[in-house]
């Protein structure tokens, strides 16, 4: 089973630039056209939140329209710049999730990894929140198939990163969300977006691995009080290889053209 990972695309009205200064929607234009080069082809595609900007009906109807084109399944989670309804009414067209409340989802179907959508956002705040009915159902969910391999996507990463201008709107009260899936350990991933940047680590008793965005990086500064700042970094998406008995392993792929192929040796 292979897995592709996007995040945070930040899809703006057609053309319009991302902050002004970057074609976000090209440059995710970008990303699915490499998408249909990778070969074997992924069996889905998720999309660990941030899929529009700044959440108007344009920016989804872009978002619709780019959708369309890729042909795997794609499974989504809002992000603190979606709008929940807008998502649910537009986007959840390959999960089903509840019609009113968090966009959680249980994709069991894709393959043998499960796939559960643990949305953590706080409607109109950029944080998230790891609140009773989050650790309600996410510890409901993974004790109906306690022995099924599992993925967790969420958007808010659960942890401080040491980057504090970015963790003032993490996920918080991560310690229950680690807590609940340390009981767990066919739990072989926890997915984040939201810190535009490629990071890992144990938590939880399992690997959690946040996702480059297809658009900007948030600036690696992790000196006390450094000032909040993005880079236009070489945009990255992030391939999960399921390889039993060994595990899932997790690629990182840059997105763009690049000399080569050179010889082996
Ligand atoms: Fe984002």
């Amino acid at each position: 089973m292979l897995i592709a990972h996007l995040s945070d695309p930040h899809l703006r009205p057609p053309g319009q630039l991302y902050q002004n200064r970057v074609d976000s929607n090209a440059m995710f234009r970008a990303a699915i056209q490499q998408l249909a080069t990778i070969e074997p082809q992924p069996d889905i595609v998720l999309i660990t939140g941030d899929l529009v900007d700044t959440a108007t009906e344009a920016e989804y109807d872009l978002a619709s329209e780019m959708l369309a084109r890729i042909p795997q399944p794609v499974l989504m989670i809002p992000g603190n710049h979606d709008e929940r309804e807008r998502f649910r009414a537009r986007l959840g067209r390959n999960t089903s999730i509840a019609s009113a409340g968090p966009l959680h989802f249980d994709a069991s179907d894709h393959g043998p990894l499960r796939i559960l959508g643990l949305d953590i956002t706080v409607p109109g705040a950029h944080h998230g929140d790891m609140d009773d009915s989050a650790c309600r159902w996410l510890a409901a969910r993974l004790a109906e198939a306690p022995d099924r391999p599992t993925i967790i996507m969420m958007h808010q990463p659960p942890f401080d990163s040491g980057i504090g201008f970015i963790d003032a709107y993490s996920c918080r009260q991560g310690g229950r969300l680690a807590q609940i899936v340390a009981g767990y350990p066919a739990v072989e991933r926890i997915l984040c977006g939201h810190i535009h940047r490629f990071m890992q680590l144990r938590f939880g008793g399992t690997m959690l691995v946040t996702a480059p965005s297809t658009t900007t990086a948030i600036a690696l500064r992790l000196r006390e009080n450094a000032a909040p700042a993005s880079f236009i970094e070489p945009p990255a998406m992030l391939l999960h290889h399921w390889r039993p008995p060994l595990g899932l392993i997790t690629h990182l792929v840059p997105i763009g053209s690049f000399p080569g192929p050179l010889p082996f040796f």
